[in-house]
Formats: C-alpha cells, sequence, structure tokens
C-alpha cells in the first residue's frame, strides 16, 4: 500500500456497515449466537464471493447480516470497520445501516442503533473519528415498508443525517419512495439514494427531482446521458463512486475500464468510496489505489478526491475548513 494514499485525510461517504462483516467476523459471531451458516468454514464462505451482478452480491450480503442479533454484535461490525478507516486516513465517515436487514428477523430496531452509536461515538472520543449516520430503506421492499421504518425511526431522528435507498435497483425506481423521502426532508433529513449503479441514467434523474438528494450514491451510468452530466456538473452534486464494488459486479469487465477518469475530466463531483469492503477486496485505501494504478490517476487527482470528499459531506462548513486545512497541512509535509 502507497504510505501516500494511506495517510491522505480522506472522508469516506459511501459505506454500508452491513458490507463490512468480514468472513472471519461473521463466523465468530455465528457461532457465540448459535446460528448456523450454510458454509462450513471462513475459507468456504469467502469462496462464494465470486459475483455476477448486483443480486448475487446482495443475496450473500443479507444471508451474512443474518448473524446479527445483539447491540454488542452491532457494535462489533461498526468498530472493526472504524478501526480499519481509521488506520486508512479516514478523518470522518457517513454509514449507511439497513434497518429492515434486522427488524424482519425479529431484532429490535433499537438493538441496531444502539450498538451502531456507541461504536461511533467510542471512535470518536479515541481516534477523533466524527461520523454521521445514514438509515437507508431496501429498494426491493414495499413503499408502506419504508414508510413504517421512518416511522420507527423518527423518535431517534437525530442519531441520523439523512436517509438513503439501497438494494435491487432494476425495477424499483426512486419514484417508488417519493412520499417517504418527502416526509424525511419535511422533518430535516437529508436524502441520498443509489441511483445509476445498474439502472439508467433516468433513475438519477428520478433521485435529483423526485427524492431532492444531495448526493448520488454510485451514478457511474449519468455518462450515458449528456443532459444529465451537464446538469450534475453545474449543480455540483457530489458523486460517491466505489471502483472495487464496480468491479467486483460486473458494472465495469476490469479496473482499467472505469470511467472515474472520464468523470473527474468532466468537472464531476466524484468521490471514491469502498461500499462492502469485506466482499469486494479492499477499504477506501485500497479503492484510491486500484483507480491510481488502474486509471494512472495522477498524485493532484488523488488529492482532488479527497478534497472532494469532504466537500460532498454533510460537515459543517467550519468543519468542513478544519478537515481542508489537514488535508493541507499532510501535503505539505508529504
Ligand atoms: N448497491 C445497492 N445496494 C447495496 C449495495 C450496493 O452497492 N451494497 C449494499 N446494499
Ligand atoms: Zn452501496
Amino acid at each position: 500500500m502507497d504510505p501516500f494514499i494511506r495517510g491522505l485525510p480522506k472522508a469516506e461517504l459511501h459505506l454500508h456497515l452491513e458490507g463490512s462483516l468480514e468472513p472471519e467476523l461473521i463466523f465468530a459471531i455465528a457461532q457465540r449466537n448459535g446460528v448456523s451458516l450454510p458454509y462450513a468454514s471462513v475459507d468456504a464462505l469467502r469462496r462464494a464471493y465470486s459475483f455476477t451482478n448486483l443480486q448475487s452480491f446482495l443475496d450473500i450480503y443479507y444471508a451474512g447480516a443474518g448473524v446479527l442479533l445483539h447491540e454488542q454484535d452491532f457494535y462489533d461490525m461498526t468498530w472493526a470497520y472504524l478501526e480499519r478507516a481509521h488506520a486508512q486516513g479516514v478523518r470522518h465517515t457517513e454509514v449507511f445501516f439497513d434497518p429492515q436487514t434486522h427488524t424482519e428477523r425479529g431484532v429490535a430496531f433499537e438493538a441496531v442503533l444502539d450498538g451502531i452509536r456507541r461504536a461511533l461515538s467510542d471512535a470518536r472520543e479515541r481516534f477523533g473519528l466524527t461520523s454521521e449516520l445514514i438509515l437507508c430503506f431496501l429498494r426491493h421492499l414495499s413503499a408502506e415498508a419504508a414508510d413504517a421504518t421512518l416511522t420507527q425511526a423518527l423518535p431517534y431522528k437525530d442519531a441520523f443525517v439523512a436517509v438513503g435507498l439501497d438494494s435491487s435497483e432494476v425495477g424499483h425506481p426512486p419514484s417508488k419512495f417519493q412520499a417517504v423521502f418527502r416526509r424525511a426532508l419535511d422533518v430535516g433529513l437529508k436524502t441520498v439514494a443509489h441511483a445509476g449503479e445498474e439502472g439508467p441514467p433516468e433513475y438519477i434523474w428520478e433521485a435529483l427531482d423526485l427524492l431532492q438528494v444531495s448526493r448520488i450514491d454510485h451514478g457511474v451510468r449519468c455518462l450515458e446521458d449528456p443532459r444529465l452530466v451537464a446538469r450534475l456538473v453545474e449543480e455540483q452534486v457530489p458523486l460517491t463512486v466505489c471502483p472495487l464494488s464496480n468491479v467486483k459486479l460486473k458494472v465495469f469487465e476490469r479496473i482499467e475500464d472505469h470511467t472515474l477518469g472520464r468523470m473527474l475530466d468532466a468537472g464531476l463531483r466524484a468521490t471514491v468510496n469502498s461500499d462492502d469492503p469485506s466482499y469486494f477486496g479492499g477499504y477506501v485505501a485500497e479503492n484510491y489505489e486500484a483507480v491510481a494504478e488502474g486509471l494512472g490517476l495522477s498524485r493532484a487527482r488523488l488529492v482532488e478526491l479527497a478534497r472532494n470528499s469532504f466537500h460532498a459531506s454533510f460537515l459543517s462548513p467550519a468543519e468542513r475548513e478544519r478537515r481542508l486545512a489537514e488535508l493541507d497541512a499532510y501535503l505539505a509535509q508529504a
């Protein structure tokens, strides 16, 4: 790992906590919870991580998350991610979680939230690593189920900065969730949505116009629509791009085919993130390294990506300036 990339101060803005569960931790939690897994060993589970598309990944991702039952499980998952992030220069992170993946199995919403929040708070104290939490609705479930989840979350609304939208994209357009996103906006939450990962550019338009998102998660398919690119550039809408994820899920055949360089050249505010690092072969620094090598991105480009990550975050202006100053101080001594 290039020490410059590892140490580069950065924000991570597209990270599913459930996708940070390493196979070893899945097995350890399964054992202590008496949950049986359809894999004989850690290695057998890891060998199953060969995906053909988003759905083939999601099937295994939900199976892995099925071991999580207690507050401590959610703490351990979140803490393991935060330690890795801290070791890779992440100064601020805005993480997704999927409450429905757990409440559907009978786990209390509070157990999920409390475990995650306790770990985020410990990382703030121990590492100075700041964070925000984004509650994602599962788009393969109904709009009514999303609405019920928001109702369940509202007593804790100060714990979240935004709501988001993830899971199976094609066939579940943003328009399906317009009403629940309206409710979230009305109580002061920000909104983000996965769009244009496997789904068409129209889904990005819908996320902007119907869900009023502050950022697009993935968004790589925007390049198919020049009018959309013009708008995203004009409004400087951040895109949380996840290069290793895109290759693992066959959005691009090889890292060399990834369009991140073209996106930056077009003036889009792209950022680099890890998505589901345990499943896609790397945390955020490995993603920076993959595009540095695979696309031949210069050091200046990598710095631009790190700068974009703070600009695209939900940090207050004062906190953003503080983080950008840390980045400048790092560059001055690098
Ligand atoms: N896309 C959609 N849903 C997801 C993802 C993703 O990359 N990761 C976890 N849920
Ligand atoms: Zn994602």
